[in-house]
């Protein structure tokens, strides 16, 4: 095994999760840095001053144009209005190519104190705190997409050290669907809506995305984490992100290690269930970006630390795969993570466009201590992002846009372009010369300078893949293995609503045939759904990757079937970080609700960080039994489980009365129930609940013991007394904490 002798000690104990208060947070995290001082000058308010025009002419009238008579024709003449309409008129930019829809927030990177045994870049010094932009994106919708599509999710990163921008440009899976960069326009016009109708939005259930995979079967690891749970998170807070390819990382005296990037929310990795997604596509398409900025807002700022796994130049060949293949991960089992520090999300951008949209990330803005790989999906990246950019944002200047402003001083001899900000002075745009003293001069090594890592190469020019790539099947089985029953579950029922999406039966069995090689028990159960018998036999070559002029057999996919390991550390449901903070929870309530339980309920859960709201029949306010009053936060007809983590149905006669005779309140139980959360209701709301599951088809009565049940995540209290209604509250807390009842009762058997 590779390890460990010279990789760094582990990280000291920064990662204990404790409930931080807004006014917490704010002490431990610096609410002022360089980057945002520097935005600050780009900053303007609308308070600033009367209305001018773009020349700072106060404008009279911003009602009217100018007119010939007060019925009369406009006039050519306004240019007030002209300046106006041609700003408007150009005010879109192209979307990105890929991973258009996406969210950003400010936030900071701590370093711990272990980093620089292994990195000499100068934001890994213990306790360095560098400034951040982070932007998460889905890859194949377009900007106005949903959020909750199944897909992959961009995690990008941008740093802006005192060295220079270093930009981790990852996603929330380890691997990647192709082996090499010159496949990634075939594989996004696979995967983008079909050319000819530009149907389907964000999907990847249609032909063209699986006649593409099914031929390149080097995808298969990946179809698999995007078939997985992974692909649809409960939050972008909830979700780990991955630098995906082999890098290399630097030390003060030049040694160069392996290393993967790793990030992991200190909420746990959390999904949502397919069904929700399909929902909250059409109650919240903004479900992500909302959460994320309310969070920040709510002062519940979101957290990741950073791991690397190391790995030494001499160990590069001691593994079963290709440390530069990106469709192969690096099981944990195998090298361990080591984190390295943690980054805190604490700002919401104060104007997308500005901010999220002109964003430009690039995997070759590195520092020096941090350097590539030959990964050929890398170097292909190396030259597709500043170009993308150069169109997307219409200028070779656009590192000069503030928020790609480097905080280290730029000082070079380029020139001019479009838009050009920056005014250079003196005669002097040329190296060496003497008529500007020689400046801006070289940096050495020694002062900074970045030398990239004087890696050997030789070999003859050919367009060729090593053989250590042709292995497109162990992974995927390692990471099939890896999953419990519940998670394996849904990766086949994700490619049977997938497959069923796709119109032509032969690209549907040759996915069959395809995943036979994966597991045989996946691939008769996607056929069995699908009405196709397998085996399926396969006709021609499953790799179509093969060069026109060379042996075909060489370029078959290997044989190696489900050789049997796992890794453990693959699962979501295996490694579940119980957290309740920020989790909402829906309080059914309506007029004349039982006193007693309220106020403790909503305390304690506010105490633990949750975020309850009550959901009424109407909105505006309720009424006790009691005469109290509260404000409604949504009426039952606005909202819908689907986009809460957890349901409470208040008692009370005449409260639960009105709630019985509201369909919508009926479905909001039961689809929670369909959607393995915690339910839990006090008094007269148990009769609800069992009443609301009886009419969903579920057995209430002969089965009750174990349909309310902790284990089962249904949590009943008939009495009203303070003590029971404790520990009701603590058992719901729990159970929230737990995300989901996985192992729920007749799930499937549920008519909702
Ligand atoms: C050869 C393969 C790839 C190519 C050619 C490529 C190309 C692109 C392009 C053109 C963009 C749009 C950039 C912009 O307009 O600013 C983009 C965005 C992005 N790519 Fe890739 N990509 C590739 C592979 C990957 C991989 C393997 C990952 C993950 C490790 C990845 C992660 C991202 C992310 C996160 C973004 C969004 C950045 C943002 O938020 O602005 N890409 N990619």
């Amino acid at each position: 095994m590779p390890q460990k002798k010279d990789s760094p000690a582990p990280a000291p104990n920064h990662s204990a999760k404790t409930k931080v208060s807004k006014a917490d947070k704010s002490s431990a995290i610096p609410e002022e840095n360089e980057k945002k001082a520097q935005l600050a000058g780009f900053t303007t308010q609308p308070d600033d001053g009367s209305l001018t025009s773009n020349q700072g002419v106060k404008i009279s009238d911003d009602q009217n144009t100018l007119k010939a008579g007060r019925r009369g024709p406009s006039l050519l003449e306004d240019h007030l209005f002209r300046e106006k309409l041609m700003h408007f008129d150009h005010e879109r930019i192209p979307e990105r190519v890929v991973h258009a829809r996406g969210s950003g927030a400010h936030g900071v990177f701590e370093a711990y104190d272990n980093a620089q045994s292994i990195c000499k870049a100068d934001f890994l010094k213990p306790g360095t705190v560098t400034p951040v932009f982070t932007r998460f994106s889905t890859v194949a919708g377009f900007r106005g997409s949903s959020d909750v599509a199944r897909d992959v999710r961009g995690f990008a990163v941008k740093f802006y050290t005192q060295e220079g921008i270093f930009d981790l440009v990852g996603n929330n899976m380890p691997v990647f669907f192709i082996q090499d960069g010159i496949k990634f326009p075939d594989f996004i016009h696979a995967v983008k809506p079909e050319p000819h109708n530009e149907i389907p939005q964000a999907q990847s259930a249609h032909d063209t995305f699986w006649d593409f995979v099914s031929l390149s079967t080097e995808a298969t690891h990946m179809v698999l984490w995007a078939m997985s749970d992974r692909a649809i998170p409960r939050s972008l807070r909830m979700m780990e992100g991955f630098g995906v390819h082999t890098f290399r990382m630097i030390d003060k005296k030049g040694t160069s290690r392996f290393v993967k990037f790793h990030w992991r929310p200190t909420l746990g990795t959390h999904s949502l269930i397919w069904d929700e997604a399909l929902k909250i596509s059409g109650k919240d398409p903004d479900f992500h970006r909302r959460d994320l900025w309310e969070a920040i807002e709510s002062g519940a700022y979101p957290e990741w630390e950073l791991s690397v796994q190391v790995i030494e130049e001499k160990d590069e060949f001691k593994f079963d795969f290709d440390l530069l293949d990106p469709t192969k991960l690096v099981p944990e089992e195998l090298v361990p993570l080591t984190p390295i520090g943690k980054m805190t999300l604490n700002r919401n951008p104060a104007n997308f466009f500005a901010e999220t949209e002109q964003v430009a990330f690039c995997i070759s803005h590195i520092v020096p201590g941090i350097d590539f790989t030959d990964d050929p999906l890398l170097q292909a990246r190396l030259f597709s992002y500043p170009d993308t950019q150069l169109s997307r944002l219409g200028s070779p200047n656009f590192h000069e846009i503030p928020i790609n402003k480097s905080l280290a001083p730029v000082v070079n001899n380029q020139r001019d372009g479009h838009m050009r900000q920056t005014i250079n002075t003196g005669a002097a745009s040329y190296e060496p010369n003497t008529v500007g003293g020689g400046c801006p001069f070289q940096a050495g090594v020694k002062m900074g300078g970045f030398a990239t890592y004087p890696q050997p190469v030789e070999g003859p020019k050919v367009r060729d893949r090593a053989e250590s790539f042709f292995d497109h099947f162990s992974q995927a089985t390692l990471f099939y293995n890896s999953q419990t029953e519940v998670e394996k579950k849904h990766i086949m029922q994700a490619i049977q609503f997938e497959l069923s999406h796709c119109n032509t039966p032969a690209i549907r069995e040759r996915v069959v045939g395809v995943l036979e090689h994966v597991d045989k028990g996946l691939a008769k159960g996607v056929g069995d759904a699908l009405g196709i018998k397998t085996p399926v036999k396969i006709d021609g070559p499953l790799n179509q990757l093969v060069p026109a002029d060379i042996a075909k057999e060489k370029y078959q996919p290997s044989k190696n079937i489900g050789h049997g390991k796992s890794s453990p550390a693959l699962s979501i449901i295996g490694n579940l970080i119980p957290a309740v903070e920020t989790r909402k929870v829906a309080v059914l309530i309506a007029d004349g609700y039982a006193d007693e339980t309220v106020d403790p309920l909503l305390k304690a859960l506010t105490d633990k960080g949750a975020i309850p709201q009550l959901i009424a029949p109407l909105g505006g306010t309720v009424k006790s039994a009691g005469g109290k009053e509260l404000a409604v936060d949504f009426g039952l007809n606005s909202v819908g489980s689907v986009l809460f983590d957890a349901v409470y149905v208040v008692g009370g006669k005449k409260a639960v009365d009105t709630l019985s005779k509201q369909a919508p309140a009926v479905l909001f139980v039961n689809e929670a129930y369909k959607h393995c959360k915690a339910i839990a209701a006090s008094g007269e709301g148990c009769d609800f609940v069992k009443n609301a599951l009886a009419k969903a088809g579920l057995d209430v009565k002969g089965e009750s013991a174990d349909l309310f049940s902790a284990k089962n995540g249904v949590l009943l209290s008939a009495a009203e007394s303070k003590k029971d209604s404790t520990s009701l509250t603590e058992d719901f807390i729990d159970a929230i904490g737990n995300h989901r009842a996985w192992d729920r009762l007749h799930i499937d058997d549920i008519a909702v």
